[in-house]
């Protein structure tokens, strides 16, 4: 379980300020993720209406965070920890490469005392917080999606307003601000980042980010492609770059899962000779997601029979398969889910629960079996590269003795197919953006 308090935001650490420009000392940030649990709901942080953002050239190296499991609040997301303002005021933020803004709830309240501690940001209290104008360039170059409102850059205090919805139509909005940002590294040292910019959000609503499913947490920290998500306002300054584990938060005791901005410099278990490439593709309709390429999906080594068009991005953006952190199922398009479901059904010959799982189309009583052994399933990547999963990423025990496909169709109309984060437990993704490739490895998580 993880738990902050107000109390504990003394500066005893030596901290590393970085403004504008980058030093050669810290080559990456580790930062641990935190996971809360609960019933692995199809949980989704992808954006819903991507926009094209323009480019901008920034200063470049490394930033590594631990990352928090989302599991045992009940979200299956994974968290990060991170200190807001001046004085630091400490947040919980679901890590998602699936979008780009970093939001946190707001509050303006002059007395907070209503207010229960670290539930949201009180800018009030903060003497370094800083609402972009309507006017700045910020505001009108960075923010994918301005606030409907017309800018009067006559008005002294014309807020940059926000507005940012996910897949499922949560919506949170509010004003473009820029703040000071600390975090506690894996190495004990506290990092401080000035000019960071995020989404003060004052009016947030929607199943995924108010729901049980938020659980705890105070905002999305956006890793996305775009401009204004984490990994490319940090990214820059470590080799623009970043990699997570995701721990199997099932494990007793849960291992830590960590998010490195940039990337550990010593291949301590040499896991560079081991790890796997796939090109990161771009969808020019959807610049925020890191989209990869499925080439063949294998059950038990016996190739199905997909169309490859239907893993393709088609004219209008749609289709195509991202990886995504904020998402917890996997996603398919349908043609390809109904063929890995029949390939499942055929060989799995397990008894079915007496009342059928809602969400999930293929489901087994275990109660009879030491440990249940099921079909492998891998998928062949453009590259030429093979992700093998372990049955624990796309078997889940769902209640007491019942374990279930982790697995969902879409409609391969409305959106691209989604690599969720159950399926990416226990490897180490690396996201290199200047490269335009996913590195992948079953090596890479031992590293403490
Ligand atoms: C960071 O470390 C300090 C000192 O150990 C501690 O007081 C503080 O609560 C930590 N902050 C977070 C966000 O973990
Ligand atoms: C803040 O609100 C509380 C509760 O309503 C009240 O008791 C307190 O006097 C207020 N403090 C200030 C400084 O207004
Ligand atoms: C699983 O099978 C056992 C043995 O037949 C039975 O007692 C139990 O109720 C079943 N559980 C479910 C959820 O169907």
């Amino acid at each position: 379980m993880f738990s902050l308090s107000l109390s504990s935001l003394s500066f005893l650490l030596p901290i590393l300020i970085y403004a504008a420009v980058a030093t050669a000392s810290t080559q990456f940030i580790k930062l641990p993720l935190l996971h809360k649990t609960q019933h692995p709901n199809q949980n989704s942080f992808s954006r819903s209406h991507p926009h094209p953002h323009p480019h901008h050239h920034r200063h470049r190296q490394t930033l590594k965070s631990p990352v928090i499991s989302g599991a045992f609040a009940g979200s299956g997301q994974y968290f990060i920890s991170l200190h807001i303002g001046s004085p630091p005021q400490p947040l919980l933020l679901v890590a998602d490469t699936g979008s780009d803004l970093i939001w946190v709830k707001c509050s303006a309240c002059r007395n907070c005392s209503l207010h229960s501690p670290r539930s949201t940001f009180l800018s009030r209290h903060s003497s370094s917080f800083y609402p972009h104008h309507c006017f700045q360039s910020t505001c009108r170059n960075l923010v994918p999606h301005p606030h409907p409102n017309t800018c009067n850059h006559t008005k002294l205090h014309s807020p940059c307003r926000y507005e940012y919805s996910y897949a499922d139509g949560s919506l949170t909005s509010g004003f473009f601000s820029q703040e000071i940002i600390t975090f506690n590294t894996t190495t004990a040292q506290q990092l401080q980042f000035k000019d960071f910019n995020f989404g003060c959000g004052f009016h947030n609503s929607g199943p995924s980010i108010t729901g049980g499913s938020f659980n705890g947490a105070n905002g999305v920290m956006g890793l996305g492609r775009g401009p204004i998500s984490f990994s490319s306002q940090l990214g820059r300054r470590f080799g623009n770059k970043f990699s997570y584990c995701l721990m199997d938060y099932t494990l007793s005791p849960p291992p830590t899962s960590f998010l490195v901005i940039g990337s550990e410099q010593n291949d301590v278990v040499g896991v560079n000779s081991k790890i796997n490439f796939t090109p990161l593709l771009m969808n020019p309709i959807s610049p925020t997601f890191y989209y990869i390429g499925i080439k063949s999906v294998y059950v038990d080594d016996v190739k199905l029979r997909i169309n490859p068009s239907v893993w393709s991005i088609d004219e209008l953006g749609n289709g195509g398969t991202i990886i995504d952190s904020g998402t917890t199922l996997t996603l398919l398009a349908e043609p390809a889910y109904r063929e890995i479901l029949t390939a499942f059904k055929r060989r799995v010959k397990l008894p079915s629960p007496a009342e059928p799982i809602l969400g999930f189309d293929l489901c087994v009583n275990v109660s009879g079996g030491l440990s249940t052994s099921y079909p492998k399933l891998s998928f062949e990547l453009v590259g030429g590269s093979v992700f093998r999963p372990p049955q624990g990423n796309y078997f889940i025990e769902t209640s007491d003795l019942v374990e279930c496909l982790a697995m969902q169709p879409i409609n391969q109309e409305s959106g691209p197919s989604v690599i969720g984060n159950l399926m990416q437990q226990g490897f180490l993704f690396e996201f290199d953006r200047d490269r335009s490739r996913l590195g992948f490895s079953r090596h890479g998580c031992a590293i403490p």
